[in-house]
């Protein structure tokens, strides 16, 4: 007994040794790589032992607190291709960051030990203004690439209303905002892009230059091919003007309310967008209307008509563009200017699911409940309904995002915490997050829009059940080839990634 318990001691004493020595080979030789890149500024490493080092690896929400072994800003196509190939070498995965706004911390790898690359330097803009087309770096923040365009003739494109989300995860897992429905996704707006692959070779995907991976980057291109550094974009002039009007229900209207979404949202204008705020004091239904309170109004009355009851407030505002822009930003707690990536105060868990038809009454009764019954704790939960719909479902090229056409609205299930002082990355409120399980979990039990789920890729979940399906359908298959072609080592992986056949 002794002797086998002094072997079984040395031995795992030897084999920790040798995970120990070849788990610190590999940082050493991953930074000595990254150390050699040429690189324009003095801040573009940060590893582990940087002053740097947590505010650069926790993204905005700070409930994720991955590790990763290095985060890389290049400042060129080529020292991103550089860095790859570094992480290459030493089987480190890599994830790219654009506005590091991953519902699971993704783009800090959504597990210790990866590379990130930080796409903060590519905010490069331009306008073509013949041909409507923006030319968009990765690393734009929607606020900023609201003002760009504004301030370059007043122009838009398709992206939603948070303004410290990044172009680059939003426009490859979708993007939906308030002129969606007119104007399709953003990834559906997308028309070429450059990427820097897994070997270190820098490509522009287009239709005509690599068709199967325009179709894969557009609807799952988030960190699973290869890194995106620059988007080409068509690009619209705004609608002038713009109104905007918030609906508040008290909670018992809930039934009512979403029986009036879905049924008249199938057919409403696609000049109309609208979302459902509903916590557990109120009910807030946002419409925005491309043109004026006069036009608007038309719009939205089969809405009320359907709830049978007037709104106990409504709030008009008709405007520019970029004040109605500026509002969202303000609702979403963020100028548009001072976009930036989160600072550990938001501790948030988000689940999300598809529905193409009218709730059932079973699942209003469960929404009902969970609203109602919240964790005493300080903690602000609610659903977020989204209208899909409309030219979403007319995309003129066809793109990874297809499996989701006819969708009728999503519904996010969101929960935020605060964290004790000094903030402290990981925090978790136990019972927010049970609450967000077990909420999520009962409506996926009485799921009424197919036997299959359904769910936004761009909502990411590590717990959603059959999650591949979930995202991307019937897609899989072809998906999985197409990352073999152009990553067959697997150097661009996270917990959620496209696997290889
Ligand atoms: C507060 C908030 C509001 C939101 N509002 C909306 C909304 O209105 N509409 C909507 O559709 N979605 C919305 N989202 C979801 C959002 O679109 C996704 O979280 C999106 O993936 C975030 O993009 P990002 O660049 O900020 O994130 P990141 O965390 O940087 O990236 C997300 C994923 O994409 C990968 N990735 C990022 N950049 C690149 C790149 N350049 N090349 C290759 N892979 C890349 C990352 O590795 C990661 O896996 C919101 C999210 C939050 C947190
Ligand atoms: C990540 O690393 C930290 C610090 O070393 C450690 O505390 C944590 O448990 C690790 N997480 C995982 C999932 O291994
Ligand atoms: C983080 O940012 C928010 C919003 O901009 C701000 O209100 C808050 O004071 C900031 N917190 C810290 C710790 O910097
Ligand atoms: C590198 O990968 C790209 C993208 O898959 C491919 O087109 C190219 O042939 C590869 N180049 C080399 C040298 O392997």
């Amino acid at each position: 007994m002794q002797l086998r318990w002094a072997q079984r001691t040395i031995l795992s004493w030897a084999t920790a040794l040798i995970i120990l020595s070849y788990v610190q080979a590999l940082p050493v030789g991953l930074l000595k790589c990254l150390k050699n890149i040429r690189s324009r500024s003095e801040s573009s490493l940060v590893t582990p032992s940087s002053p740097l080092y947590d505010t650069n690896r926790i993204g905005f929400n700070s409930y994720f607190d991955h590790r990763p072994r290095a985060i890389f800003h290049p400042a060129s196509e080529e020292e991103a291709a550089s860095a790859i190939l570094c992480a290459a070498a030493n089987h480190v995965a890599v994830a790219p960051r654009s506005g590091g706004h991953s519902y699971e911390g993704y783009s800090s790898g959504g597990r210790n030990g990866s590379l990130v690359i930080d796409l903060s330097q590519f905010q490069q803009f331009s306008l073509d203004r013949r041909n409507n087309i923006a030319t968009i770096g990765a690393g734009t923040r929607l606020g900023h690439a609201y003002t760009r365009l504004w301030e370059n003739g007043e122009y838009l494109i398709p992206v939603g209303t948070c303004p410290s989300v990044g172009v680059g995860g939003h426009g490859l897992g979708g993007g939906i905002g308030v002129v969606g429905r007119k104007h399709g996704l953003l990834t559906h707006n997308i028309l070429s892009m450059t990427m820097v692959a897994a070997n270190g070779t820098i490509h522009t995907v287009s239709p005509a230059s690599n068709p199967d991976l325009f179709w894969a980057l557009r609807g799952a291109g988030g960190g699973s091919f290869g890194l995106v550094t620059e988007f080409r974009v068509q690009a619209y002039e705004v609608p002038s003007p713009v109104t905007t009007v918030i609906l508040t229900y008290k909670p018992d209207k809930m039934g009512a309310v979403l029986s009036a979404f879905a049924k008249q949202g199938k057919i409403a204008t696609e000049d109309l967008s609208a979302t459902l705020y509903i916590d557990k004091k109120k009910i807030e239904i946002e419409f925005t209307y491309l043109g004026s309170q006069a036009q608007m109004q038309g719009a939205i009355d089969p809405f009320i008509e359907h709830i049978g009851e007037a709104p106990f407030q409504t709030e008009f505002e008709e405007g520019t563009w970029f004040q109605a822009a500026t509002r969202w930003g303000q609702r979403a707690g963020s100028t548009l200017e001072a976009a930036s990536i989160g600072n550990m105060t938001f501790y948030h868990r988000g689940r999300s699911l598809f529905y193409r038809d009218l709730l059932s009454e079973d699942e209003v009764g469960v929404i009902e409940k969970y609203l109602q019954n919240l964790p005493k704790e300080k903690t602000w939960g609610y659903i977020l309904i989204d209208l899909w719909g409309g030219k979403i479902d007319r995309p003129s090229e066809p793109s990874a995002f297809d499996n989701h056409k006819g969708v009728l609205f999503s519904i996010q299930f969101d929960i935020f915490w605060s964290s004790p002082h000094p903030p402290t990355p990981g925090f978790a409120c136990e019972a927010c997050l049970k609450w967000s399980a077990d909420f999520v979990k009962e409506m996926q039990s009485i799921y009424s829009s197919g036997p299959i789920l359904e769910a936004y890729q761009n909502y990411i979940e590590r717990d959603m059940p059959d999650a591949f399906q979930a995202y991307y359908g019937d897609q899989l298959p072809r998906l999985r080839q197409i990352k073999k072609s152009v990553d067959p080592r697997n150097v661009f992986r996270f917990p959620q990634s496209i696997p290889l056949p």
